[in-house]
């Protein structure tokens, strides 16, 4: 079951730090640190589902306005371990794809960091090449570009060095609405 997360809902947003420290411990440090950025990302205009299975949080996805109400960015998302290969993340992209579009969004965008040199995008220097470094990259240790790909999102660019040298960022954008015929 999908629920839009509340920031008054104390019990689901801890499972959520929990969900998000267990995926992202270098990023998720603390408890604290974890709470306050998840309750901004509930708050305002920006929005966060959660997937519960017996009332547990084993999923989350979030997407944030971030040029007036046309281009979205989605962060975070993720599933826990022990239920991936089962299309919840799928469900909760399709969730949070159809909430942007009712508040106006027409592109949703991201940042899939490559960190743990899971792409060929880690291997060499992307200022020598990158256009055909980009259209020739190799899913090396089940990095989730693919899964993003199989959801629609193409790869719009390379942020390299983001996370460190041969640490890039790997940006990807869909398309959610057709535009208008000229
Ligand atoms: C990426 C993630 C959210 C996918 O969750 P999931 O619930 O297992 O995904 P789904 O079951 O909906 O998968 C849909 C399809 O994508 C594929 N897929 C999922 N993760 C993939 C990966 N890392 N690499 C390649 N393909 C992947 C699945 O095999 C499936 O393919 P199919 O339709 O051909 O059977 C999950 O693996 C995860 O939480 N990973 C760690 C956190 C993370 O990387 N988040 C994204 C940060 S940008």
């Amino acid at each position: 079951m999908i629920k839009q997360l509340l920031p008054t809902n104390s019990k689901h947003l801890q499972q959520t730090v929990t969900l998000l420290q267990n995926i992202f411990p270098w990023y998720y440090t603390s408890k604290s640190f974890t709470l306050d950025e998840l309750k901004t990302l509930c708050e305002k205009n920006n929005v966060v589902f959660v997937y519960l299975e017996n009332n547990q949080v084993v999923g989350i996805v979030g997407a944030q306005p971030q040029y007036g109400k046309t281009g979205w960015e989605l962060h975070p998302l993720a599933v826990d371990k022990k239920v991936r290969g089962k299309g919840i993340a799928t469900m909760l992209m399709k969730t949070v794809e159809d909430y942007v579009i009712e508040y106006g969004g027409i592109i949703l965008y991201l940042g899939a960091d490559d960190e743990h040199f899971q792409t060929s995008l880690s291997q060499s220097d992307l200022f020598e090449d990158l256009f055909s470094a980009i259209k020739n990259i190799k899913n090396l240790d089940n990095h989730p570009y693919e899964f993003y790909q199989k959801q629609g999102y193409t790869i719009v660019g390379v942020i390299p060095d983001a996370n460190g040298f041969n640490k890039p960022d790997i940006m990807m954008a869909k398309r959610l609405i057709n535009p208008p015929k000229a």
